[in-house]
């Protein structure tokens, strides 16, 4: 049925969305800012400096340029020595033998993620070269949920947007999916999502949408 699937990262592929909230804990506690699970939702998909914003937006403080690049720089260090514990053992077997379905049935599959950090994360997990396309932060310009990262994922896959299927777990991740002019598949908080075309309780259940 479709001939790409493009896969966010973070949040789908594997769990390193825990380790994203975990770091902008320690920053928002240290600098005394309310942060909790429900405003996390809000950064999934946005991009690094977005998300500051995001959370800066709480502190009731004006920081200049120079500061925030400090407490991103902080946050993404903390980040980072989370991400370097990881093994092959952090990508779940459900995904893996999805993935490995999906691509014997014929798909092509790609990534589609606003991290910086997706190439050291898919070297961690065991997947460097699996996929046929990985468009990351380093490569876009405008972060979810401008259509950019899906477009230009599907031109690297050699397919038209409306035969590619996005997979993504960030409410703006969807929205830049159909201005892409895919379908998509929300799961975790993206589930809910009412331009979602598949609502998945399960990564396995893609065998169904695309089988
Ligand atoms: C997205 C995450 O995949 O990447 C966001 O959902 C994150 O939460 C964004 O802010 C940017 O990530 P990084 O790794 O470049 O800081
Ligand atoms: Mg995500």
């Amino acid at each position: 049925k479709y001939q790409g699937i493009i896969f966010d990262l973070d949040g789908v592929i594997c769990h390193t969305d825990r380790y994203h909230y975990l770091a902008w804990k320690a920053l928002a506690d240290r600098l005394g800012i309310c942060f909790n699970e429900k405003i996390n939702n809000r950064l999934r998909g946005v991009s690094r400096m977005e998300s500051l914003e995001i959370i800066l937006s709480n502190s009731g403080q004006i920081y200049t340029d120079t500061e925030k690049d400090k407490l991103a720089n902080e946050k993404n260090e903390n980040y980072r020595r989370s991400l370097a514990q990881m093994t092959p053992e952090n990508l779940s077997p459900e995904v893996k033998g999805t993935l490995d379905f999906l691509r014997k049935s014929g798909c092509r599959l790609a990534i589609g993620s606003s991290s910086k950090n997706a190439g050291f994360i898919l070297e961690r997990i065991g997947l460097n070269g699996y996929f046929d396309a990985v468009v990351d932060g380093n490569q876009i310009s405008h972060a979810k949920p401008d259509p950019e990262v899906f477009r230009c994922a599907a031109r690297r896959l050699g397919l038209a947007p409306e035969n590619c299927l996005v997979v993504e777990d960030a409410l703006v991740g969807i929205e830049a999916a159909v201005r892409a002019g895919c379908d998509a598949a929300g799961m975790g908080d993206a589930r809910k999502s009412s331009l979602a075309k598949y609502h998945l309780a399960a990564f396995s259940e893609l065998k169904e949408v695309c089988g």
